[in-house]
């Protein structure tokens, strides 16, 4: 950027003092969960309005300014990292609940609430809202919508997508739009509200988001189950579909996953034996707790065809949670342990087996350890390489090849390269697997017809 200070007087005359050049706040937004990857921006912006927002985007359009929406920082893929430096523009002001509306089962909300406040508000009106990724704690509802975040619900209920029915969306151009209307239905036209879902910050910046809600489930059951073989963990999962019964959470943990969390989280509350190799943790719920019941009886018959230890059943709310938050904290756990990568494969679910098997292959041949865990009921399996005492030389010229192995096996297997952290900026090099020539060019160009300066959140994706 030549002659920053100009555009600094005019964003301040926009937004006073919600312009932030110091050293802190560019350090906080350089980065997001992604691995150890921090760039720098050259201002943070926190607009409050979708009015700031559009001249913003007209002022940085005209001067060729890259502009990298920020949620809550939570991506793992990268998407919120100033690639290019410019602005970062904070959604942090837009974190209000604009109404739930219980006649129609749906909420308007602000992209910048937590999505954890979001369920837990809909909640008190016996509504849910299930998409739950790993962070629902932190990360954003805007930000779920721009990666099109799953979570271990999406098993049963479905990712962030099947939620959303409209947005309010600024365009890199600064015209302000709504992308459809508020109905459970809609053939009008080209569906441009599920573009914007999962478009990862590159074709406008949401400002307003409507969600269908459903009744929020009254009962639940959760179990862990411990097998001694991993590729056997996973076989049993088509298993469990194939016998009639639909989970609402069915995770897959490899031993080193559990281990390191438990110990990350010193949690004493289960114990590993030296013989278990993988875990499965299955939930079912509904509005009949016989019924739940039942299913768990299915369950068990499916498992019994199955190499497992002495199942654990969760017997109270807080062994439930115990459990949930040992499942959600392997990410950080294994973050905790040592550099790493994550990939976020998924195949169709009865492959996961191959999938598991190919890791542990390609692994074994390039010499790297990874541990696997993640929603093998949507076969969508987060390998984390770990680098451990591995050269950084091997790191940045071999592991890329390794890794493109295993995608070449994953796409092979009828699956692709991520199933709900997105591309962004740590897999773009590995589009040309997933999708032929032709396919990439009219992504790039449905990418220029809302951006042709290419200054939304430019160098994502492609
Ligand atoms: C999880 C995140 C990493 O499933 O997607 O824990
Ligand atoms: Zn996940």
């Amino acid at each position: 950027m030549t002659d920053f200070t100009s555009h600094i007087d005019f964003f301040k005359s926009l937004i006073g003092d919600r312009c932030f050049i110091d050293d802190v706040s560019k350090e906080k937004y350089s980065h997001d969960e992604t691995e150890d990857i921090s760039i720098l921006p050259d201002i943070v912006l926190k607009p409050e309005t979708p009015e700031e927002i559009s001249e913003i985007l007209i002022h940085c359009n005209k001067h060729a300014i890259p502009v990298t929406p920020s949620g809550a920082r939570t991506g793992l893929s990268g998407g919120a990292i100033p690639l290019h430096g410019g602005v970062a523009l904070s959604m942090e002001r837009f974190n209000k609940i604009l109404s739930i509306d219980e006649n129609n089962l749906q909420v308007i909300t602000e992209p910048g609430v937590i999505t954890q406040v979001l369920q837990e508000a809909v909640k008190e009106k016996g509504l849910f809202y299930p998409p739950d990724p790993a962070s629902k704690g932190s990360c954003f509802i805007g930000g779920n919508i721009s990666e099109n975040s799953g979570g271990p619900k999406a098993v049963k209920y479905g990712v962030t997508s099947d939620y959303v029915l409209n947005l309010e969306v600024v365009l890199p151009t600064g015209e302000i739009i709504w992308t459809g209307a508020n109905v459970l239905k809609n053939a009008t036209g080209y569906n441009l509200t599920q573009l914007i879902v999962g478009s990862e910050g590159t074709l406008g910046v949401i400002t307003k988001i409507v969600l269908k809600l459903i009744p929020h489930p009254t009962a639940d059951l959760l179990m862990l189950v411990p097998f001694f073989n991993s590729e056997e963990a996973c076989t049993a999962v088509a298993a469990l579909f194939n016998a009639g019964i639909t989970p609402s959470g069915l995770e897959f943990m490899e031993r080193d996953a559990l281990l390191w969390t438990k110990a990350f989280l010193n949690d004493e509350s289960i114990q590993i034996a030296d013989n278990h190799a993988a875990h499965l943790l299955i939930e079912v719920d509904g509005f009949n707790s016989d019924l739940l019941m039942e299913d768990c009886s299915k369950i068990m018959e499916v498992l019994e065809r199955f190499k497992t230890d002495e199942i654990l059943f969760a017997e109270s709310e807080a062994q439930k949670s115990a459990l949930w938050r040992l499942r959600r904290s392997v990410g950080e756990a294994v973050k905790s342990n040592s550099i790493y990568k994550e990939e976020d494969t998924v195949v169709p679910r009865f492959e996961l087996p191959k999938l598991l098997h190919h890791v542990k292959r390609i692994g074994e041949q390039y010499g790297f350890k990874s541990v696997c865990y993640g929603h093998a009921g949507d076969g969508n399996l987060h390998i984390n390489i770990l680098k451990g005492e591995l050269s950084d030389e091997f790191w940045s010229n071999e592991l890329p090849k390794a890794i493109r192995e295993l995608f070449i096996e994953v796409v092979k297997l009828g699956g692709t390269l991520s199933g709900e952290h997105g591309i962004g900026l740590v897999q773009k090099e590995y589009m040309d697997i997933a999708f032929d020539s032709k396919s990439l060019e009219l992504m790039r160009s449905i990418k220029n017809v809302f951006d042709p300066k290419g200054i939304l959140n430019p160098g994502k994706i492609f």
